[in-house]
This record gives structure tokens, C-alpha cells and sequence, in this order.
């Protein structure tokens, strides 16, 4: 959590349409009925990546995937200001997890200075909890109320529900708030799954370094079941504990063998590099009880721009778990330029993950790239291979030059398959190198890998000028162990405006870097040095489409869910379901 900055309090009150006794505190600056509108056409406004119309986006919230296949985002949302503070749950849709659809607010501060902090969603099939008699696609949100007193300090966080007939567009308070009780200010961010035949959440005692875990028979009576505490990194708080089931295979990208958890748990201050990160941990989990398989600490990302990740909710039974993270860092989330656009903060790519073990390291949460298709251009910009030592071409070190200057959305995905590698003939100067750069700035974000060696996968955001601040730290690597008798190793990467995100053995490890530069970067130069004689490189880099501009109007502004409006003061939408 952060210091929240003083509100200046507009007060006022509105219940959110006929019957509802619980109301709900509403800036007057703060449409309730339409979504906020957006401008995405700015030089650092990621194409691909979901980021929210204006304002100030941290961690994603709620996520769930409905029985019609719409995918819900629900995200802590500042709507007034490019900083933190005054929380509301933003909500947007997807059919494909690239295409993302504003829609309005969809939960309001119950009462002012009461801030609705991080939480999720469920789909409440069988109405265990008595809210949806007649339906089965009810969704009810579980979150934490977080109380600041007039003077600014924290006050109590509590845990409450909220329940929506309509699949998740408009929400109503439970009378029976809280759900759980506290007098602590440090008690937050409850993930519910389904287990068996009972709801099981975790929840973050922050500065106790525990996860508690409750369980429920209907949503609203909840009973603690034990405790997961003082797990891996401390840093200054845990945060976003979430509990997952996933697929067990047998090896990247195999079958699978079984099925198992993760505990993931955000750290926030005091990661090793800085600031927020996210470990997770394999194990068992027995309806009240989480059990780490070893005691190896591991984290999602080797870089600085993934946090609070949560996965969502109603995933198709036996297949990988779907995750979006918070593609920033509590050290300068709220400095970082995307200000000046008006907007500040993205979430990382979806990415699907299973467990499987790595070469030597063991236990591995794979974080693979959801399949970019829906955004890919027909044509690629550029596909290429050579084969090192032969005639062709293109022979290291001269290097491959890609100008993707004419590439609208200035987004790549590009995928490198390096095979038919002699492992016994790579030294510590054997490479591949990924540099994108601004002939006009002269600005570079440079990336590489030593085949060799500790075989470090290496990102450096230094050669970008348009943020300077002393813990937008410029340099991350990771000791990619990579199985040399295999002979093959796999690249690919998205890079979209200010973010790049890397992917590395198909997401044995990953990456989220996000960048500023004070020019567009236009150019990547691809190349190798010192790669056995033999080894084969396969090039394809695909010109990404944008995913919001086929929302805009001639403004270029993207309206969102308008088919949303609905009569004034009734906030149940008329939604249409083609979105
Ligand atoms: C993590 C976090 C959560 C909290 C939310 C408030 O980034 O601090 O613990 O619920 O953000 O916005």
C-alpha cells in the first residue's frame, strides 16, 4: 500500500437505483453510467496492452471468464487523478484478451474516505450465497473496504461483498457488511477460489507476513482455516496473496500429468531490485491448508514491472491458469511520464501458466505468452533464417536491420528460434542480441543472451531518456539454465510502445520492462556473434495491429460501452452482448 494523498471531498451521495439501501459515494467528477472515455493514440500509450481511458490503474481486480467466454478485468482505479488514491473498481471486457472494452466503473466507494482496495470475483453457479435464486451466471466480488479517517491516517480494513445480476457490469453492497471484521489497517486483498465444496480465500495479514486462509459455504460466513506465514522474501508487506490450481506437465509445453497449486504473493516495498515484486510457490493445497512443496523461494519476473498478478476465475477445468499483472513498480508508478497523456499504468500481457520442471533448476511456474493472433498483422514484417558459417547471406556479425517505422501501432512480436546448436562448441562470447532503436533520438532499449556461461538473459532500458529517476533502475538479467543437449532455444517478445515483455524458453522465464522514450524507437537490429558453426536462427517479426483503434472515433477517442447507458440514476445497463 501507499501513502494516500488528501482527497478533496466532493461530497456526494447517490443510490444506485431503486431498492438499494446501501449507498454509494460518488464524485460528482466520476460518470456513473457510461465508461470514461479514452485517448490511445499517444507515443506511449501501449496498442496491445490493456491500460485504462485516463487516470491512474494499479492492480488488476475481480478477474473472471464467463460461461459465454467474456473475459471481465476489474482493476484498482483512480478516475480523477494520475496518482494513486480515491479507489474504485475499473471493469473492462474481452473475447480474446487482446481486444478490451471499457465499461463503467463497476464499484464506487460506499461512503467517502472508504475506499474499495484489491479483491476478486466469483461466478456463483449454484447460489450458495441466496443472491441469484433464479440464475446461474450471478457474480459476486469480494474486496476490502479500506477506511481513512478526515486527518488522513489509516483506518480499519474490512472485507466485504458485492453481488451482480447482471454478469458482472453492476454491482450491489451486501447489507450484511463486513464479511470480515478488523480492526487491523493492515488486513487486505482477499482471492476466493471454489474448492470441492467450499469457497477457500487467502488474504494478506501485510505486515504480519501471512497469507490467512478462510473458507465459507455461501459467500458471506466466513471461518479462518490456518495461516502461510513468513514464506520467502519479506520485503515490508505481503500483498495480493492468490491461490491457484493449475496443470502439472511433463515437460514445456507437454502433456499433462497432474494438477497441483501456486501460491503466488506480492512483496511490496523491498524487493531485491527495488520496490514490488512477485514469488510464488508449487504445492498442495487440502481445502484449508497450503503446503509449499520445498522451501525454494521463485518469482514471476526477473524485472521490475510485474506485480499484484491474479488469476482469473471460471478458467475451463484442467487447462493452464490465465494471468495479467500490474506492469509497474510501486517505486515510480506514480512519476512516470504516460502522466503528461493523461494516463498512468498498464497491465502485462495474458499469459497462461502450468507447472513443469526446468532443466536442473527443478519446479517451474511457466509464464507462456497467450497466443498473439488476434493482434497479429497477415503479413510479417520480416522473416528470415541463416544458418552460421554457411554462404548465406546474412552471416553474423553483420546485423539483421528491421526498420518498422511504417508499422502503425509501432508494437512487434517477435519470436527467435535458435537450433541445431553444438553445445560443445558456444563460448562466453557466443550471443544474440535484440537492440530497438530511435535514429532520430538516438535513444536504444538494448537486449541479449549469452549462450554460454551463467547464460544471462539481459534487458537495458538505459539508452531511453524521456524518465529520469534514481529507482527506474536501467539494467535486469536472469540466468536462463537452458538445456544445451536439446540444442534449441526460443525468443519471443512484444514490444509496444513503453513496455516490452520478454519471454524466454517459450516463459520458463519472463519479463516486463517498461520504457520511456523521448522518440518512438523505429529500428530493431537483430544479431549474433561467436554461434557454433551450424546453428540454425529463424527470424519472424509480425507488425502488431492496434487493439484500440478500431474503437476510435474521428476524434481518435475511444468511448467504450455506450450501449451501457442507461435511464439517469438506474444503474442496471442494458447490455449488449456483442461486447
Ligand atoms: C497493492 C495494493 C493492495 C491494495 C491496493 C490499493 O498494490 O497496495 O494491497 O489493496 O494496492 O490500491
Amino acid at each position: 500500500m501507499f501513502p494516500l494523498p488528501s482527497l478533496a471531498c466532493l461530497a456526494c451521495c447517490a443510490s444506485l437505483g431503486a431498492g438499494r439501501d446501501v449507498k454509494t459515494f460518488v464524485n460528482p467528477a466520476v460518470p456513473i453510467d457510461v465508461p470514461i472515455p479514452g485517448n490511445y493514440t499517444g507515443d506511449l500509450r501501449p496498442q496491445v496492452h490493456y491500460s485504462p481511458p485516463q487516470g491512474f490503474m494499479n492492480d488488476p481486480n475481480g478477474m473472471f471468464v464467463d460461461a459465454n467466454g467474456t473475459w471481465h478485468l476489474y482493476y484498482q482505479y483512480n478516475p480523477t487523478a494520475v496518482v494513486a488514491g480515491n479507489q474504485h473498481w475499473g471493469h473492462a471486457t474481452s473475447q480474446d484478451l487482446y481486444h478490451w472494452i471499457n465499461q463503467p466503473i463497476a464499484l464506487f466507494p460506499p461512503e467517502e474516505r472508504v475506499y474499495v482496495f484489491s479483491g476478486s470475483c466469483v461466478v456463483d453457479v449454484n447460489n450458495t450465497s441466496g443472491f441469484f435464486p433464479n440464475q446461474t451466471n450471478g457474480v459476486v466480488a469480494i474486496f476490502t473496504l479500506a477506511r481513512y479517517f478526515e486527518n488522513g491516517s489509516a483506518g480499519p480494513q474490512t472485507q466485504a461483498i458485492a453481488y451482480s445480476h447482471d454478469g458482472g457490469f453492476s454491482f450491489q453492497y451486501f447489507k450484511g457488511n463486513p464479511v470480515i471484521d478488523s480492526t487491523s489497517t493492515q488486513f487486505r486483498d482477499p482471492k476466493v477460489i471454489w474448492f470441492e465444496d467450499h469457497w477457500a480465500m487467502v488474504i494478506a495479514y501485510a505486515q504480519e507476513f501471512t497469507v490467512g486462509v478462510f473458507t465459507s459455504p455461501d459467500l458471506k460466513s466466513w471461518s479462518h482455516a490456518s495461516n502461510f506465514s513468513y514464506h520467502g522474501l519479506l520485503g515490508a508487506q505481503y500483498e495480493c496473496p492468490n491461490l491457484v490450481k493449475m496443470p502439472v506437465r511433463d515437460r514445456v509445453g507437454g502433456d499433462v500429468v497432474d494438477e497441483a497449486f501456486v501460491m503466488a504473493l506480492s512483496v511490496q516495498p523491498g524487493a531485491p531490485l527495488g520496490g514490488s515484486t512477485t514469488q510464488y510457490f508449487p504445492g498442495s493445497f487440502n481445502g484449508t491448508h497450503f503446503s509449499p512443496w520445498d522451501s525454494a523461494t521463485r518469482l514471476t519476473d526477473f524485472a521490475k514491472d510485474n506485480y499484484a498478478a491474479q488469476y482469473f476465475f471460471g478458467v475451463t477445468e484442467g487447462s493452464n491458469a490465465i494471468n495479467l499483472g500490474w506492469a509497474s513498480n510501486w517505486q515510480y508508478t506514480q512519476a512516470v511520464p504516460t502522466g503528461t497523456e493523461g494516463w498512468r499504468s498498464a497491465m502485462t500481457l495474458p499469459r497462461a501458466n502450468y507447472l513443469t520442471k526446468a532443466t536442473r533448476i527443478g519446479w517451474i511456474m511457466v509464464n507462456e505468452i497467450v497466443d498473439p493472433s488476434p493482434v497479429l498483422e497477415d503479413v510479417p514484417l520480416q522473416l528470415s533464417s541463416w544458418e552460421i558459417g554457411s554462404n548465406s547471406s546474412l552471416t553474423p556479425p553483420s546485423p539483421l536491420l528491421i526498420d518498422y517505422s511504417m508499422v502503425d501501432s509501432n508494437a512487434l512480436y517477435i519470436d527467435v528460434n535458435v537450433t541445431s546448436i553444438n553445445a560443445s562448441a558456444i563460448t562466453g562470447s557466443s550471443t544474440l542480441n535484440l537492440t530497438f532503436s530511435s535514429p532520430a533520438s538516438g535513444e536504444s532499449l538494448r537486449s541479449g543472451f549469452y549462450f554460454g556461461g551463467d547464460t544471462p538473459f539481459f534487458v537495458d532500458r538505459g539508452g531511453t531518456r524521456a524518465f529520469d529517476n534514481i529507482l527506474f533502475t536501467d539494467k535486469f538479467s536472469v540466468a536462463d539454465v537452458w538445456n544445451t543437449t536439446a540444442g534449441t532455444w526460443r525468443f519471443q517478445a512484444v514490444i509496444d510502445r513503453s513496455i516490452y515483455e520478454v519471454f524466454i524458453d517459450s516463459g520458463i522465464h519472463a519479463g516486463t520492462i517498461t520504457f520511456f522514450s523521448t522518440q518512438p524507437l523505429t529500428v530493431l537490429s537483430i544479431n549474433t556473434t561467436a554461434l557454433p558453426k551450424g546453428t540454425e536462427v529463424f527470424v519472424a517479426v509480425w507488425p502488431l495491429k492496434s487493439a484500440w483503434k478500431p474503437f476510435e472515433n474521428e476524434q481518435g477517442i475511444v468511448a467504450g460501452n455506450t450501449s451501457a447507458l442507461h435511464r439517469k440514476g438506474k444503474r442496471y445497463m442494458e447490455y449488449d452482448p456483442q461486447f
